[in-house]
């Protein structure tokens, strides 16, 4: 069976409603004239919560073109003030979230333990989460990204079943290459998602790992997509700021060889 190819813009916290409706229907117009679904590229749009709403109902069904947040709380509800759960988003409703992103984990002190949390409730509502992970840069020079990667899955994601597994979307993002215009090389990129791949085929058998789509994070441009989406283990992208530019996010999503 074929993966699910994906493009994802994560737009972080850019842009006022103003500006994030007119690139969600910039992007979503480009996509409807420029992307024929025989190509099979799902596109995901994870704005700001307070821009889901609105976007949501800029959104044409059947288009290949989903809504995603870039995160929701680790409870079910309760007082936990400024907070958004996974019902919440359900009820827009949200077909995707991003959970675990570094920026998350530096920023916010969110562990993999958390990150499961989040994960549960998230499949719970039948939203699909896209699950980061990657490594700082002294962790790559050290040799042990492979380890400390597949570590970040173990503890985040073992415990599901296969089914739930296979709602899973995971995005390998090397920190070092976060908004810092140093992209991982295809072959860093390769190695990191056979050997994430592999370490799931070892728990749930290789079938059902290779189900899985992995996407790559991490400085992606339209000049470099290519590159990274002909890797047999790339299967798309989660993208910060060229996802900010229609023209570029719709130029990325146009970069997959037929494989
Ligand atoms: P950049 O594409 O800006 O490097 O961001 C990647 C990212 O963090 C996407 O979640």
């Amino acid at each position: 069976m074929a993966r699910q190819k994906i493009v994802a813009g994560n737009w972080k916290m850019n842009k006022n409603m103003e500006e994030g409706l007119s690139l969600a229907s910039e992007v979503i117009h480009m996509a409807v004239d420029e992307l024929p679904s025989s190509q099979g590229v799902s596109l995901v749009l994870n704005p700001p919560f307070l821009h889901l709403s609105a976007v949501r109902k800029l959104i044409p069904a059947g288009k290949g073109i989903y809504l995603g947040a870039q995160n929701c709380h680790h409870k079910p509800s309760g007082a936990f003030t400024g907070e958004v759960s996974a019902e919440m988003l359900k009820s827009l409703p949200v077909d995707f979230t991003i959970i675990g992103h570094s920026e998350r984990r530096e920023y916010f002190g969110e562990t993999n333990a958390l990150v499961a949390e989040k994960l549960n409730l998230l499949l719970e509502k039948g939203i699909r989460p896209i699950f980061c992970c990657g490594e700082a840069l002294p962790i790559r020079e050290a040799d042990t990204h492979l380890a400390y990667v597949a570590q970040q899955s173990t503890e985040s994601l073992f415990h599901l079943t296969a089914e739930q597994l296979k709602q899973v979307v995971i995005a390998y993002e090397p920190i070092w290459a976060i908004g810092t215009g140093k992209t991982a090389t295809s072959a860093q990129a390769q190695e990191m998602h056979a050997h994430l791949r592999a370490h799931l085929a070892g728990k749930y058998g290789v079938e059902v790992a290779s189900e899985i789509s992995i996407l790559y994070g991490g400085s992606c441009n339209p000049a470099n997509a290519q590159e990274l989406f002909a890797c047999a283990d790339v299967d798309g992208g989660l993208i910060g700021g060229a996802s900010l530019k229609s023209r570029d996010f719709i130029e990325i999503a146009k970069s997959f060889p037929n494989k």
